[in-house]
């Protein structure tokens, strides 16, 4: 069914896997909306979540996702760790690792980070986010609300718009969406949309309304300010003006069509605050539901692995 030690990335996923997982997810999402709580298919294991960056969202997600199943969860307070004091990543994971914990959730600012953790580790590991390299359980949980608010997750149109150059969630959502055959359209300035993506089959454009022509699903992203070291944009005003959403720009779309966002939002920069509110087509909230869902699948699925063992 999910035949791998390590979440780290859509990158090697089958879709039979990729929709073995969301299956299991949603039936967690639904008996979280009925009130049923679900087995604890994970009491006696131990999760422990590294964020070597900061995060609200995906952080909580995790953590509550293990509470629910049973599991014993710490989270480390990275940024207050020895790695203030020189440790190396390595020296930190090995650390942990004389811990015998089941499953370790990481997040880490450099790409590729959590792959070289997850190789010298005995447990499962699961990526929360590497620098912009794969962000996978947010791609699925994007995937779980565009199949329940579509009824399916193939042959759609998305529009991923925004600075894909400097996006994990770009990244992970093109590899996903892709491997479902779906239509993928990048919309961006040239700064911030790489044209390498056109070989994984991605139309890329620069015009939001020619972009958003015909999709049934908008994906906004944030502005990684953190991640540029210079000039990608004139002025957040400016940007706002030419691939900030608004309810004028999304009437090229589809009028079925879905605004989604993975936050933290920038309103008034990426998007129009009124808009992301707007629950008729912002499917933001059911997002963060989403998340947990996956989440738990995830750990379950990876932890009957590692006890397989
Ligand atoms: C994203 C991330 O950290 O990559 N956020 C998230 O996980 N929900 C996107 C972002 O930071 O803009």
């Amino acid at each position: 069914m999910f035949n791998h030690r390590h979440l780290l990335g859509i990158e090697g996923l089958k879709p039979a896997e990729i929709t073995a997982l969301l299956d299991r997810a949603e039936a967690y999402a639904d008996r979280a909306r009925s009130g049923t709580a679900p087995s604890p298919v994970l009491a006696g294991l131990t999760q422990i979540n590294m964020f070597f960056e900061t995060s609200t969202r995906t952080q909580a997600s995790f953590e509550l996702a293990g509470q629910r199943l049973g599991a014993s969860v710490m989270s480390m307070a990275m940024q207050a760790s020895s790695i203030r004091k020189g440790e190396t990543l390595i020296d930190t994971a090995m650390t942990l690792n004389a811990m015998a914990p089941h499953l370790i959730v990481v997040r880490h600012p450099h790409s590729g980070a959590v792959n070289l953790l997850a190789s010298k580790v005995d447990c499962a590991v699961l990526n929360a986010g590497d620098g912009r390299h794969e962000h996978p359980t947010q791609a699925l949980l994007d995937a779980l609300t565009i199949r329940r608010r579509k009824g399916r997750l193939h042959r759609l149109t998305v529009a991923i718009c925004g600075d894909i150059a400097h996006s994990r969630v770009a990244r992970s959502n093109i590899l996903l969406l892709g491997a479902m055959e779906n239509r993928v359209r990048l919309i961006g300035p040239p700064t911030l949309v790489p044209r390498a993506f056109a070989a994984l089959g991605c139309e890329i454009t620069d015009d939001m309304q020619r972009g958003l022509e015909g999709v049934d699903v908008v994906m906004m992203l944030r502005l990684q300010r953190e991640r540029m070291d210079g000039g990608f944009i004139p002025s957040a005003r400016e940007y706002f003006y030419r691939y900030g959403l608004d309810a004028e720009k999304l009437r090229a779309a589809n009028p079925d069509a879905i605004v989604m966002h993975p936050g933290p939002m920038n309103r008034g920069v990426e998007i129009d605050g009124t808009l992301a509110d707007d629950i008729n087509v912002s499917v933001i909230r059911e997002q963060v539901e989403m998340g947990v869902a996956v989440r738990m699948a995830a750990l379950e699925m990876l932890a009957a692995g590692a006890t397989a063992l």
